[in-house]
């Protein structure tokens, strides 16, 4: 049996949905915080299971009878995330898993100034030493474009902080190449970079949009103290800006400019680009 945590959000429910394609319902299972989130998947004859990462008890129960488990990376901001992950992980070893995969990110280190990258460092070690067979699916970035580049149809800009080369996906591929990855079974035993094609700037989402809306979208580079305060005076609290601002920072440092193939080839088609899913995220 396959165990997803992270079902009901759209990275890894992208991931069920071709799971589906590729396996009997029957051997799937999910975790999930809330059990009623996933009536969808219960009704496809997934088997469903209430675990959260704060609850070891009930997680291992969850992974019951799993041979590969899929941890999501939590999203709880107010938790401390690295040892919510280390306790997925100890829950699915004490489970029996034979596999353990995780949804990381491109270039992580415990020397990047974007916070998330340190906490998926500290996770893909404790997989290490967890005597179990991983892989960590070190995704691109991904999410809602709009978020990233802010009101561009109105603003006719694309005003943000300086940014450097990084790799932009979309999930429901992240999600397809995930299923790949567990019907084919095999570990990695490390991670696996999972990137578009070609690296993307700021710039390239101007060019992206200026092609979309025949409009002339300029890309505005703001200082970090003014992007800050801007942010600030628009309601935004100071630590989610900076925050923000750390990934950016982050990405000038270049550390994300390497690209890999390995999701193209899981996928047997190029990625979606940029373009497609700025169009129909600007379409909806
Ligand atoms: N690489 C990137 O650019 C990037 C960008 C954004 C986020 N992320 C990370 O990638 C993850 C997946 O992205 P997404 O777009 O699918 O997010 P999403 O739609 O918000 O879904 C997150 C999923 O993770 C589950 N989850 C979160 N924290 C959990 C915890 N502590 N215990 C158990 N389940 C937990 C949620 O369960 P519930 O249904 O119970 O809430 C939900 O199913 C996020 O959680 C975040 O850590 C990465």
């Amino acid at each position: 049996m396959i165990v997803i945590t992270g079902a009901t959000g759209t990275l890894n429910g992208a991931a069920v949905a071709h799971l589906l394609k590729r396996v009997p319902a029957s051997q799937i299972g999910v975790s999930a915080r809330n059990p009623q989130r996933a009536e969808h998947l219960a009704d496809q004859g997934i088997r469903v299971r209430q675990g959260s990462y704060d609850d070891p008890a009930a997680l291992r129960e969850s992974f019951a009878g799993a041979d590969q488990v899929l941890l999501v990376s939590s999203n709880d901001l107010a938790a401390d995330v690295a040892a919510q992950h280390r306790q997925a992980i100890d829950a699915a070893v004490d489970a029996g898993a034979r596999h353990i995969l995780y949804t990381s990110q491109h270039a992580v280190g415990p020397d990047s100034p974007y916070l998330p990258q340190t906490i998926h460092a500290a996770t893909e070690d404790h997989l290490a030493a967890s005597g179990v067979a991983w892989t960590a699916l070190r995704h691109g970035f991904y999410g809602t474009i709009g978020d990233l580049i802010g009101p561009w149809q109105t603003t006719g800009t694309i005003a943000r902080p300086a940014d450097g080369p990084f790799f932009w996906v979309d999930r429901r591929d992240a999600g397809e190449a995930t299923a790949e990855i567990l019907a084919r079974g095999a570990a990695y035993n490390g991670p696996v970079d999972l990137t578009a094609t070609a690296p993307v700037t700021l710039a390239d989402f101007a060019s992206a949009a200026s092609e979309l809306s025949g409009r002339d979208i300029d890309r505005i580079v703001v200082d970090d103290e003014q992007w800050v305060a801007d942010e600030v005076a628009g309601g935004v609290p100071e630590p989610t800006a900076r925050f923000t601002l750390s990934m950016f920072q982050a990405l000038r440092t270049g550390r994300f400019s390497r690209s890999h193939s390995k999701l193209t080839e899981l996928l047997g088609r190029k990625p979606r680009s940029l373009t497609e899913q700025l169009a129909e995220e600007t379409s909806v």
